[in-house]
């Protein structure tokens, strides 16, 4: 009896195992969310009924544990080496010539795979259980992160074949390009620091004491090499890549020709030419990947041959990182101008003599800070190097100090606005201009206030905005939509279409809603985000039903902080801002003048988002954070509640999803799994 029901345990558990590798590896769930979660929960109960079977292995236990003091150190078993590296054909041609030379071989057979930008981590599987995770360190000693890395997305605690008895992998560990920027918006809205790269990200987080944290973060492994290997008798990285696979482990494999998956990067090649074309078609592909690669890594395929190469110090003779070329280019500083935003914070910027990089002319980039500018001590005239990442605003890195003119001086922070004159006032590492009157601030926040994302005028531009505010037409936000009773027909510029159109624009954006409205205003730290949270909030308290302005406004007023903390992601400066902005009489007064000119608030966004109206609860383990899936469908305009009702549209279920299932069933309430969520969204995962 007790051993069917350990065989039972067993089986259950290898069952999760497979579909957890099809669903996060593959990309190719083979039973529904449902199946799969009656599985997990016999599993869970038998676990629950017969505690002596508790495995530390079992897949209900790929959840995060509890934080930790600091890491233990720990060292590596074979020493995690290095890849010498090489930014040219030409250095790519040394290493094929030296190592066909030294093997004595003629058409050399050579494993190719991308170079992943990301964190190295070993893996330890002992009889197939992961029992333990390092960080490269030195390459010697690493720090045990195993519970950190026991929440990677698509990573098994156990494999599901036939394992052998010691399974010592190294890979790398790294974050999707649009997670990056998911978290990055919303660290900044937060006001919190911000990563500078997916790899300072996914590092940040796998080093973090809290596996909670790690486990927030979407991040995924791809296995690259192997390390202490005990019971298996593999010929080559091509042979070891397979095997790992077939293993459960996820790792990119051998380009098929027939079978198309996006994860299967690598090649093979038997000539220089071979990899020459491998090599300039991941090039191209780099900026469609969905993360980030910094080049291809070579491989000599057998190891015997591998064995034969060695190593030289901590560099393998059989391996090259073959590197793309940097998108960083030196150029030089014209000019240090400052930008006045609308927030009045100052901002450096460089003006720069015009450089191509990867395909793009820079001509500015931002210098964040004056701290940072004082840090970095780049001065006009200075010759710099220069950074530029995907669509990521160019950086300076640093002056090239040997270049530097004699007679040049560091560059001093202003004191007064440039714009204005008035007095800055420092803010941490921002100089601000507090002019609640100033023209750089108050055509920044009308032109914010028009944007897309705001209340969407279209046909009032940059230069417009700018006549109409020095012609002293526009002191409020109200004042946008006086405009149409404006003389402009006899202004330059403008005739009398230019002023139908205006016309037809502004009453076109009287039709908005709450959210954007919010966003509008420009509150220092309300980005779109937390104005959406926010009118989520109100339109609780007011029951869902349709407001305006004008029944917006005490409730808007009403938040206290404490309301406002209790939402989540809002920290105490975003409450603080929110709050004091809505204490200020000037904006009531502008707010009230909005409805007045017509401004109406409606629920249904007018640009037909996907999920406008519909509710959603959210319930289980989905392969994004909460906060993310719940941004996701506010972003499209729909709302999450906790409970289900007969209110409720949809139901959004991942792993373990819970009594809340049920009850949606019950109510015949339409369950989704997370594909069918992103179809509908009409987006890619
Ligand atoms: S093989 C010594 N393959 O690059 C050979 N490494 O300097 C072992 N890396 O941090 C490494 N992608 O984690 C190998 N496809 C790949 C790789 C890769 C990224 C990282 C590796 C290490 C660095 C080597």
């Amino acid at each position: 009896m007790k051993k069917t029901i350990q065989n039972k345990i067993h089986s259950l558990r290898n069952k999760i195992r497979h579909y957890d590798h099809l669903y996060y590896n593959l990309d190719r769930p083979e039973i529904t969310d449902y199946e799969y979660d009656q599985l997990f929960k016999q599993l869970i109960d038998l676990e629950n009924k017969y505690p002596e079977f508790k495995t530390k292995d079992s897949p209900s236990l790929k959840v995060p544990g509890l934080a930790l003091e600091k890491f233990e150190k720990s060292a590596h078993s074979l020493p995690m080496l290095s890849l010498q590296n090489s930014y040219s054909k030409k250095g790519i041609r040394n290493f094929y010539e030296r190592v066909s030379k030294l093997l004595n071989k003629k058409n050399l057979t050579c494993f190719l795979e991308p170079k992943l930008d990301g964190m190295a981590v070993e893996l330890i599987y002992e009889n197939g259980f992961l029992t333990k995770a390092l960080s490269r360190g030195d390459g010697l000693m690493g720090e045990d992160i195993t519970e950190n890395v026991k929440t990677l997305r698509g990573l098994p605690l156990a494999l599901t074949k036939k394992a052998p008895p010691l399974l010592e992998v190294r890979g790398e560990v790294l974050i999707f390009k649009k997670d990056f920027k998911r978290i990055n918006k919303e660290q900044e809205e937060a006001s919190l620091n911000t990563f500078s790269n997916p790899r300072n990200l996914t590092a940040g987080s796998l080093r973090q004491l809290d596996p909670k944290i790690t486990a927030s973060r979407p991040l995924y492994c791809f296995i690259h090499s192997p390390g202490q290997i005990k019971g298996l008798d593999l010929k080559s990285q091509k042979e070891f890549i397979n095997k790992m696979r077939s293993l459960s482990l996820p790792c990119f494999r051998l380009a098929d020709e027939k079978i198309k998956n996006p994860l299967d990067l690598c090649g093979l090649s038997r000539s220089l030419k071979d990899i020459f074309k491998y090599y300039e078609e991941m090039q191209k592909l780099r900026p469609f990947l969905p993360f980030e690669i910094d080049g291809i890594v070579i491989k000599v395929n057998h190891f015997e041959e591998q064995k034969t190469l060695g190593s030289i110090a901590r560099n393998p003779r059989w391996a090259l990182a073959g590197k793309f070329s940097p998108e960083r280019g030196t150029t030089q500083v014209i000019d240090i101008k400052l930008q006045v935003g609308r927030t009045g914070v100052v901002t450096p910027v460089a003006v720069l003599k015009p450089v191509f990089i990867g395909g793009v002319q820079i001509q500015k980039a931002s210098l964040h800070n004056f701290q940072d500018l004082k840090k970095k001590d780049i001065r006009k005239g200075d010759f710099v190097l220069i950074h530029r990442a995907g669509d990521v605003i160019p950086e300076v890195i640093k002056p090239l100090i040997k270049k530097r003119r004699k007679d040049s001086e560091a560059f001093a922070p202003p004191s007064i606005c440039p714009v204005c004159q008035s007095q800055l006032i420092r803010k941490g590492d921002y100089l601000v201009c507090q002019n609640l009157k100033c023209s750089a601030v108050a055509e920044n926040k009308l032109q914010h206030f028009v944007s897309k994302k705001a209340m969407d005028i279209e046909f009032l531009g940059k230069k417009s905005l700018r006549k109409f505010y020095k012609w002293g037409w526009l002191n409020n936000y109200s004042d946008i939509y006086a405009l149409k009773d404006k003389p402009l027909e006899n202004k330059e510029g403008f005739g009398e279409k230019s002023h139908r159109l205006l016309i037809q624009n502004l009453e076109k954006s009287k039709k908005s809603s709450l959210p954007r409205l919010i966003f509008a205003l420009g509150i220092p730290l309300v980005g779109e985000q937390t104005a959406q949270k926010i009118s989520a909030t109100i339109y609780e308290k007011y029951k869902g039903q349709d407001l305006d302005i004008e029944k917006a406004l005490p409730l808007l007023q009403s938040l206290t902080i404490e309301d406002l903390e209790s939402i989540a992601d809002i920290g105490p400066l975003v409450a603080h801002s929110f709050e004091a902005a809505f204490r200020d009489p000037e904006l009531i007064i502008d707010l009230k003048n909005l409805h007045k000119q017509g401004v109406r608030l409606i629920k249904k966004d007018k640009q037909g988002k996907a999920f406008e109206g519909m509710s959603f609860v959210i319930t289980g383990t989905l392969p994004e954070s909460r906060t993310a899936v719940i941004k996701r469908i506010e972003g499209q305009g729909g709302r999450v509640t906790s409970q289900v009702s007969q209110k409720t549209s949809f139901l959004l279920a991942g792993e373990k999803p819970g009594s809340k299932k049920q009850k949606a069933r019950q109510l015949g309430i339409k369950a989704l799994n997370w594909v069918d969520f992103l179809r509908l969204i009409g987006g890619g995962v």
